[in-house]
């Protein structure tokens, strides 16, 4: 079995490798500049050559804010025409894809969980763009699942975590948000649901996949701190103005994941194997 990874030099992407490697198992893993997924013939000459079993799409274009403006076209053209061109070359080359997509598909104005069921409608040009793609996913007609999760953190790139470390260094006060609810995500537990989903054979579709139990950022800045002497202070997002709208309640309900007999741990749980891997 051959696997396949775009934009591998990502949060996820260089997790997947890295797990993929202590697995043994067999993989090529495409960075943006080897691969631009935007490029059809390009990803179409790949496919070709490579002839993978499983494609593991984690390119994205993730600047949740830019997306609004400069970055709108870029937003559109990587996340769904990218997308389109890799479940198109999925399906052409008869391969599995797993493709990964975000809670902001919905407004975050609920009070309960999101099903994999429940209406979507994305309140910010980011979370439109990753709609479509999922749409370009399903339309494509490939073998595939979609992983909808939130708030990434992880060993390899820009995330919450090494923020809140960095800042910590200089600042023996922190200010933090405390009104959004959502679900922190190991990248680690991300990569391990990808691949669970392969090898138990689930059934192709949308899957929602955070670490259990919710917090708010606020929440999450004091469990990466507690062994510091840094302050941790609530604040409401009107203290932080952010240029893409952001839900406030988008917490995802993980029955579906849990269902395959995917083990979730808590983000807690989680934030400690990261932190003192
Ligand atoms: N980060 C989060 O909090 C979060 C939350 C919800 C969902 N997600 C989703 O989770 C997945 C993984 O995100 P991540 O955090 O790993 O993102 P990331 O660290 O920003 O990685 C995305 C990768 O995609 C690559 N890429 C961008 N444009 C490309 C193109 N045209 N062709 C090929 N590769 C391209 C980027 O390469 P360059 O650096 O060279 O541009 C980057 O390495 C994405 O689908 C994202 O939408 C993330």
């Amino acid at each position: 079995m051959k696997y396949l990874i775009t934009g591998a030099h990502g949060q996820l992407g260089q997790e997947l490798q890295k797990l993929l490697r202590e697995r043994g198992l067999t993989f090529v893993a495409y960075d943006s500049k080897a691969l631009d997924i935007t490029n059809r013939e390009a990803v179409m000459a790949t496919f070709k050559a490579e002839q993978p079993d499983v494609v593991l799409h984690a390119a994205a274009y993730t600047k949740v804010d830019l997306a609004e403006d400069e970055g709108r076209a870029m937003n559109w053209q990587v996340n769904v025409t990218g997308t389109k061109n890799i479940a198109d070359a999925t399906k052409q080359y008869g391969a599995k894809l797993v493709a990964v997509s975000t809670d902001y598909v919905f407004d975050g104005l609920n009070v309960g969980e999101y099903r994999e069921t429940d209406p979507v409608n994305p309140r910010n040009a980011y979370g439109r763009a990753k709609l479509a793609g999922e749409l370009a996913v399903i339309e494509s007609g490939a073998a595939a699942y979609i992983v909808r999760t939130s708030w990434v953190f992880g060993e390899f790139g820009n995330n919450f975590v090494y923020t809140m470390q960095r800042l910590a260094e200089s600042h023996p006060k922190l200010t933090v948000v405390n009104d959004q609810l959502g679900r922190p995500t190991w990248t680690r537990t991300l990569a391990e649901f990808m691949l669970h989903l392969i090898a138990v054979e689930a059934t192709y579709g949308i899957y929602h996949l955070s670490n259990d139990e919710t917090a708010t950022w606020f929440d999450f800045a004091k469990e990466i701190l507690k062994d510091t002497t840094v302050v941790v202070e609530p604040v409401t997002s009107a203290e932080f103005p952010q240029k893409a709208y952001r839900p406030k309640h988008s917490v995802m309900n993980l029955e579906k994941a849990k269902e395959t007999g995917f083990k979730i741990p808590s983000w807690r749980e989680a934030l400690k194997r990261f932190l003192y891997r």
